[in-house]
This record gives C-alpha cells, sequence and structure tokens, in this order.
C-alpha cells in the first residue's frame, strides 16, 4: 500500500487549518486550497497563528515551526492540487458547496488512485461520492476540533467504497499521530448523532428559561467532568454549523430530537456564531 506523502486540504477555516497544521507538522507535504485570494491569506494567518502559538507554549521547537511551514504551500486554484495522493475537503457543511468541490478535485486529480475524502459530519457520504467519477475512492474522514489536539478521526465508508480506500484511509489517520472509530454511512456518524442531541437539549433549555449559559456550563463541567460545557462548546464549534449539521440530521431522521430549535435560527442569523464571530452565548472580544 503506497504511502501518503502529499496531502490536499481544501478549505482552510477552523477544521481545515488544523487538518493541514497536524499533517504538516508530521512531515506530510500539504497543499491547502481556499476559494479565494482573501481567505487563502485568512487560513494562511489562522495557521501561523496557531504553530506560533504551540512554540510559545513549548509545544514545537522553532525548527519544527519552521519544517512545518516548509512542508505548507498555498493556492486559490483547485488545478495546483492535481499530484495530491489523497484531498480532504474541508469546506461549509453544506451538501452543495461539498458536492461542487468533491467533482472539481474529482476532474483536477491526476492521479487515478487518488482518495478524495470529506470532513462532513452529517451529510451522507454516498450523496458525495456518486457525484464524482470515483465513488470506491471516496470516504469520510471527519476531524473534532481543535484538531491537534482531539485524538479521534471518525472513518466513514459510503456503500460504494474499496476495501484498500478504507486501509488506506485508515493507515494515514495512524501517520497523523490520531486513533480511529470506523461508522456506518448515517447522518452524524458516531459521535456528532449523540453529541449534537445533547447541544440542542441545552439550547432549549436556554430558550425556555430553564437555566442561564453560565449555570448550565458550570453544571456540565463540575457535574460531569466535561472539559467545557455544551454552551461554550457550541461556542467554540460556531452555531452555523451546529444549525446545518441538525438540518442534516432532521432530514435524515424526521426526529424532533435533531431539529434545531429557534433560539439557534435567530442567533445564527443575527451573525451570533460563536467565538469566530465574536459573540455567541459568551462575548469573545477581539
Ligand atoms: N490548537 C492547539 N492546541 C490547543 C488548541 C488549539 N486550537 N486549543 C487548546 N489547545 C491545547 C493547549 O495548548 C493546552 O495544551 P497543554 O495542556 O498541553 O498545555 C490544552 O489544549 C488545553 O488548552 P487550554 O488550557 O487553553 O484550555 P482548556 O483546558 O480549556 O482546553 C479545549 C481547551 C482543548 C478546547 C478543551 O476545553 C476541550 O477539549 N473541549 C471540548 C472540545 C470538544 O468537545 N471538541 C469536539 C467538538 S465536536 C466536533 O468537532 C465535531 C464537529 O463535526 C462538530
Amino acid at each position: 500500500m503506497e504511502t501518503i506523502t502529499r496531502l490536499g486540504v481544501v478549505g482552510c477555516g477552523l477544521m481545515g487549518s488544523g487538518i493541514a497544521e497536524v499533517a504538516a507538522r508530521r512531515g506530510v507535504d500539504v497543499r491547502v486550497a481556499e476559494a479565494t485570494p482573501e481567505a487563502l491569506e485568512a487560513g494562511r494567518a489562522r495557521l501561523t497563528g496557531s504553530l506560533e502559538r504551540g512554540v510559545r507554549r513549548g509545544k514545537l521547537t522553532e525548527a519544527e515551526r519552521d519544517q512545518a511551514m516548509a512542508g505548507l504551500s498555498f493556492t486559490a486554484d483547485l488545478g495546483d492540487l492535481a499530484d495530491r495522493q489523497l484531498v480532504i475537503e474541508a469546506v461549509a457543511e453544506h451538501r452543495d458547496v461539498k458536492t461542487e468541490v468533491l467533482r472539481a478535485l474529482d476532474k483536477a486529480l491526476g492521479d487515478p488512485a487518488a482518495i478524495l475524502a470529506t470532513n462532513t459530519s452529517s451529510i451522507p457520504v454516498i450523496d458525495l461520492a456518486v457525484a464524482t467519477g470515483r465513488p470506491d475512492r471516496v470516504i469520510g474522514m471527519h476531524f473534532f476540533n481543535p484538531v491537534p489536539v482531539q485524538q479521534l478521526v471518525e472513518v466513514t465508508p459510503a456503500l460504494s467504497t474499496s476495501t484498500e480506500t478504507i486501509e488506506r484511509t485508515l493507515a494515514f489517520a495512524r501517520q497523523l499521530g490520531k486513533q480511529t472509530v470506523q461508522a456506518t454511512d448515517r447522518s452524524g456518524f458516531i459521535v456528532n448523532a449523540l453529541l449534537v442531541p445533547f447541544l440542542l437539549s441545552a439550547v432549549r433549555m436556554v430558550e425556555s428559561g430553564g437555566a442561564t449559559p453560565e449555570d448550565i456550563d458550570r453544571g456540565m463541567e463540575l457535574g460531569c467532568a466535561h472539559p467545557m460545557g455544551p454552551l461554550r462548546l457550541l461556542d467554540l464549534i460556531g452555531l452555523d454549523t451546529i444549525e446545518a449539521i441538525a438540518e442534516s440530521m432532521y432530514a435524515e431522521y424526521k426526529e424532533q430530537l435533531y431539529a434545531p430549535p429557534a433560539l439557534l435560527r435567530r442567533m445564527t442569523a443575527a451573525g451570533r456564531l460563536g467565538r469566530k464571530s465574536g459573540r455567541g452565548f459568551y462575548s469573545y472580544p477581539a
């Protein structure tokens, strides 16, 4: 089985930049693509900022930072990913956006054996796989936020995914120092299928006046040893991302449990997306 040494990452937001950072720190040649030069610059700044923070906190040496930076390249043209052996898309959690990116990547990739992985957590992988001409080489590779910290990658084959693709993907996740679980292609896979209803219940508790965000979070942090309560976690993940995930899960299961509560919709409409916009359930001064 050929080792993956040339990775492409499409999307350099919270997840994409984390994936690119982890891979570059493991010596993989990583090319990051974004839709526009502006988004690319923002992504590059996020990624280099995280590496600098790592140096400041003693997590990596300056030489390791320089080595990681040397393995990173950036482009606003998907055509520049032609020589990649694996491309992970980490664009917004919207079916149309992901489908379009995967279609374009399928055309751009020169290596017929190249794998297309999607970081989706809620859109059925098969729906994305059949949009390409290589449904046997499309797979779910779902990372967790913050990617440099969280150990897990959920690997989700579609019905069409070949055994070889699964094995290469599992091996690559291990190469990144991650642990894996294998899920079936159901919206939310394992972790979000359990986590998202919990987060939505916390929003409903705020909505109904059951408790304040602070008390809900303190309750779960001190009572159940969660590293952060559900509302702080919503702010970390991004309320728009959770709304999109909840929509996909509701479309799949048609159960009220997964329906995004009105308060979540109103907050995303108001631009209160959590940490990334400076305000969600809490405020984050710049
Ligand atoms: N990049 C790199 N390292 C980071 C980091 C980042 N963005 N954020 C935190 N860290 C590291 C710190 O350097 C620190 O390392 P150290 O203990 O070795 O010094 C460690 O993580 C702890 O960080 P802090 O002391 O700053 O803060 P906390 O102790 O509060 O931890 C946290 C922050 C790691 C975010 C922790 O609160 C946590 O694990 N929260 C839960 C996160 C979670 O549940 N993520 C999954 C979300 S679901 C998901 O992503 C799926 C998607 O589909 C929705």
